[in-house]
């Protein structure tokens, strides 16, 4: 539970959020006519094909593990895509550049595809909507089919949220996107 004090600031918050939006509200009305609203696929510093994992009958949740469990779906470290790739297609060149991030002990950093701005203060999970048995696809579209990873729908959309919450009985109390 949030105490009386935390629960005000959260009022407070909100109160400036809503005061900037009132001044922003020209330029979100532009941004959002400007396109069908998805991003267009960041480059990726190792080229991963969903598609030729899922045609194995690999699971999301085999590299995504928290997807139905967290809050965030996460990504298994590199040390589990090498338990595989230290023997399969191992000269492949995209996979001498991933086991190189393994050797030298650096990260890999992904870049997201799906990104709803910090500056809007929400929190998605994903545990709720697993539960409610709301597939990936009704969110990212057929990812399984993908050579490369693209945003299909665009997720950082309130009213596609509140359309399917209202749609589904789920509640759309603004406290329970929003902190
Ligand atoms: C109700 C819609 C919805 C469903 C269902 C859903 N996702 Fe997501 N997913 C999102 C949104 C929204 C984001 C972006 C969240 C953010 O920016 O904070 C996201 C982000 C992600 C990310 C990147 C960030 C992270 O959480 O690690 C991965 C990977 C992901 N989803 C995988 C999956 C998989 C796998 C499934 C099915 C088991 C799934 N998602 C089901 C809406 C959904
Ligand atoms: C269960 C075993 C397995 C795991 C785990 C696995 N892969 Fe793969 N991966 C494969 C197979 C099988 C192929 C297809 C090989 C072929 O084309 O002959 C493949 C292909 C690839 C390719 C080449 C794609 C292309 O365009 O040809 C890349 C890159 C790759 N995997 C990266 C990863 C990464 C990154 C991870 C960890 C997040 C991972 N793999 C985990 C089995 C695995
Ligand atoms: C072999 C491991 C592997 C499997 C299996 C896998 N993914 Fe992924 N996934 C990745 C990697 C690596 C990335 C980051 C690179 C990229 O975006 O292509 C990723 C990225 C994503 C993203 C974009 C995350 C973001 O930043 O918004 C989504 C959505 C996603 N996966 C959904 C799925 C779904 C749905 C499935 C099952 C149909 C699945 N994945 C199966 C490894 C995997
Ligand atoms: C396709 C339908 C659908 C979409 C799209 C969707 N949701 Fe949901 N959401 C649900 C359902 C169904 C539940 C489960 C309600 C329940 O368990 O009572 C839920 C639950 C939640 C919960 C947990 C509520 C609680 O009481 O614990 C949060 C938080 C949430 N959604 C946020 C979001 C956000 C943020 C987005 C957009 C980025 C979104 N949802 C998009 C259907 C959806
Ligand atoms: C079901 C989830 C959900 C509910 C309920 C919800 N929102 Fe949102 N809201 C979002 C998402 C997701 C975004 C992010 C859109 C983006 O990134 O452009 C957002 C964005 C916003 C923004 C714009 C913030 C910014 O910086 O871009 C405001 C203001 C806002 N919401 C106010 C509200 C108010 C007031 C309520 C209650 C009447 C409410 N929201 C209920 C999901 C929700």
């Amino acid at each position: 539970m949030k105490d009386v004090a935390q629960q005000k600031q959260d009022i407070g918050n909100w109160g400036h959020m809503l005061a900037n939006m009132l001044l922003a509200g020209s330029v979100i009305l532009t941004a959002a006519c400007g396109n069908n609203g998805t991003a267009s696929p960041p480059s990726q510093p190792v080229a991963f094909n969903h598609q030729k994992h899922i045609e194995i009958e690999m699971e999301c949740t085999r590299c995504h593990p928290g997807a139905t469990t967290q809050t965030q779906a996460g990504l298994v470290p590199i040390a589990a895509c090498a338990t595989c790739h230290r023997g399969i297609i191992s000269d492949h060149p995209e996979i001498v550049k991933l086991m190189g991030y393994l050797e030298n002990n650096e990260p890999l950093l992904w870049q997201r595809v799906n990104n709803i701005a910090p500056s809007a203060m929400v929190q998605f999970k994903h545990k709720p909507h697993a539960r409610a048995g709301v597939p990936c696809t009704t969110c990212h579209g057929d990812v399984g089919q993908m050579s490369v990873a693209y945003q299909a729908i665009n997720t950082a959309n309130m009213s596609w949220c509140i359309t399917c919450h209202q749609n589904s009985d789920a509640s759309t109390d603004c406290l329970t996107c929003h902190y």
